[in-house]
């Protein structure tokens, strides 16, 4: 089969496409990453190109060795992943060390994997880690209202999952961890991915200060609507921080512990008074 046939191509197009669409992709801004399943890399293998060089990663993934990815490319603009995928897009393999990669497909006009690799991939082997190989996606997208609020609460997990959780009644049913933050860093490097990856041993997901949002989950769909989700809820927040200077009235701990056993989710007690 040809690489653009296939079904979880033409998913990561989609976010790809949707997130630009949501205001979430400004320039370059954002990458996206999928871990593979064997199936996926046997039916494309037609296409693979095995024989390219091998480039360091950033980053020491040892759990990833032997692994595909479908990435977005460094510079690459979302707004034209759906037209050129070849241009935009690549299948890269981590070595047997999971210390370097090769491409094995895509970025057809040149280019490198996303700038944010080591965070992509240490976040992806923390996960797989975690959830028994379940967790195949890991999406950061530059989405506004959360990047906003980042100027005005305190970089603190309990009161930034607070406030999200108050602002729509679904979000603890959604993120029932809540999110990790980290603090304004250099984007890019492996500095920022140990920070990021070690708060996804705990977050699927974790707010980049001033920057955006990193997301992690099993398919596509999820891990997309719980971006959309936290940002939703920070819209709202906006809405009436701009509105009031505190709230009239809001969903209390007693709430959010009475959603626990008919939507069979344990809420992280940290955030709960
Ligand atoms: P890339 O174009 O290298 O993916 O970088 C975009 C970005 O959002 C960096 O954080
Ligand atoms: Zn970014």
């Amino acid at each position: 089969m040809k690489v653009l046939e296939a079904k979880f191509v033409k998913q990561f197009i989609r976010v790809c496409d949707n997130g630009y669409k949501k205001g979430w992709h400004e320039r370059n801004g954002g990458n996206l990453s999928y871990r593979m399943k064997e199936e996926e890399i046997e039916s494309v293998k037609e296409e693979l190109n095995l024989n390219t060089e091998f480039k360091p990663i950033g980053a020491h993934v040892p759990s990833l060795k032997n692994e595909y990815f479908l990435v977005t490319g460094s510079g690459k603009y979302m707004m034209n992943v759906k037209d050129d995928p070849e241009d935009t897009i690549c299948i890269i393999r981590v070595d047997e060390t999971g210390d370097n990669y090769q491409i094995c497909w895509g970025l057809v006009n040149g280019g490198r994997p996303t700038s944010e690799l080591p965070s992509h991939l240490m976040n992806l082997e923390v996960v797989k880690l975690r959830t028994e190989g379940k967790y195949r996606i890991v999406y950061h997208c530059h989405a506004t209202n959360i990047i906003a609020l980042t100027f005005v609460l305190p970089l603190d997990t309990k009161v930034f999952t607070r406030e999200l959780w108050e602002m729509a009644t679904e979000c603890p049913i959604v993120f029932p961890m809540g999110v990790g933050i980290v603090p304004w860093m250099v984007p890019g490097g492996e500095e920022i991915a140990i920070e990021t990856s070690k708060l996804m041993k705990k977050y699927d997901a974790v707010i980049w200060a001033h920057h955006g949002i990193f997301c992690t989950g099993e398919d596509f769909d999820s891990t997309w609507g719980l971006i959309d989700t936290i940002e939703k809820s920070a819209e709202i927040l906006v809405k009436v921080r701009s509105m009031a200077n505190s709230k009239l009235q809001t969903i209390t701990s007693e709430n959010f512990k009475m959603l626990e056993k008919p939507f069979n989710v344990k809420l992280n007690k940290e955030v709960l008074d």
